[in-house]
């Protein structure tokens, strides 16, 4: 496979293989052992039009632990500010026969059309709405390690899903591994189609006694609200946040807590959630890396065989 794009493309032996191929990259370095070779004389650039820490700095440390070369293209001190295209771009930096290409944009698709321009490996790490692929992988990832045996178990899904490509991406690598997959969040930001299979909440306790074992909360992204009805924050706090009963709540019912990051502290979560004992917050910042290093290891740059 030249390219990761999205995870529906994926079959689930090759879903499979990136998950167990990253136990012993995250074994590797917790043996501190910083840097394998695999992939010496390989290039990457990185090439973010939208802002981030964790996905740019976890695939910085994995291509650099692969032992890549890595460039970090800074969008905003280029010639982009000044109008050039996505397209120019690519085919400038292709110039330089760079092997993978990280790309994040706020277009949807935007990383397959670059894919489709260049013989670069494309990972898309997050494309407006549509998918964050290697964000879904890690989830799993997480999951497995808390839950070994995942088939029939539930995640809840909390907040914003229609503007989340982590609730599409996550939600289903989890529906691959069998695990009941269900949406709470208000009802003009909750699809009213999910797809086959996926419950939809509007309401807390409804959603609760359903018995998630992972309640994942997503970011309330203000950024891309473009919807009529959006709650003000203390609302969705009340409404729909991790609140100091909720949490208690949780710990009483042994449920595990997610977020992919950056929180918003007292809006999904009130601060002592950030204290939780089952808290996989940073465990699956911790756990990104190893997953994006099986990621780089598992493509084919140029149709390589
Ligand atoms: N989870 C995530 O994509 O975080 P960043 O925006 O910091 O990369």
């Amino acid at each position: 496979r030249k390219d990761l794009l999205e995870l529906a493309s994926l079959s689930r032996e090759e879903i499979d293989r990136i998950l167990d191929q990253a136990v012993p990259f995250k074994d590797l370095f917790t043996r501190s052992v910083k840097k394998v070779p695999a992939l010496k004389g390989k290039s990457v650039l990185m090439l973010f039009y939208e802002p981030s820490t964790r996905t740019h700095s976890s695939f910085e440390v994995a291509a650099k632990r692969l032992s890549a070369d890595v460039t970090n293209f800074d969008v905003f001190q280029s010639s982009v500010v000044k109008g050039e295209s996505v397209r120019e771009t690519v085919e400038t930096l292709q110039a330089m026969r760079t092997d993978f290409i990280v790309v994040r944009h706020k277009r949807s698709g935007l990383p397959g059309m670059i894919a489709r321009q260049t013989k670069a490996s494309v990972i898309n790490a997050g494309d407006g709405a549509h998918a964050h692929p290697t964000q879904g992988l890690l989830d799993a990832f997480t999951v497995k390690e808390v839950i070994p045996a995942p088939a029939g178990r539930k995640v809840l899904i909390v907040g914003d899903i229609l503007h989340s490509r982590v609730a599409r991406s996550t939600s289903s690598v989890l529906r691959r591994l069998g695990m009941e997959v269900a949406y709470l969040g208000p009802g003009s930001l909750v699809p009213k189609a999910c797809p086959d299979g996926v419950r939809r909440f509007t309401d807390y306790n409804e959603a609760m006694a359903w018995k998630p074992d992972v309640v994942y909360l997503l970011r309330v992204q203000m950024e891309r609200q473009d919807v009529q009805y959006f709650p003000s924050l203390r609302e969705y706090h009340r409404v729909y946040g991790v609140t100091p009963e909720r949490l208690k709540r949780l710990d009483d019912e042994g449920i595990w807590l997610m977020h992919p990051g950056p929180v918003n502290r007292g809006v999904e979560l009130c601060d002592e959630a950030l204290d939780y004992g089952r808290s996989l917050i940073n465990r699956q910042v911790e756990n990104g890396i190893a997953v994006r290093m099986s990621v780089l290891y598992s493509l084919k740059p140029g149709g390589e065989e």
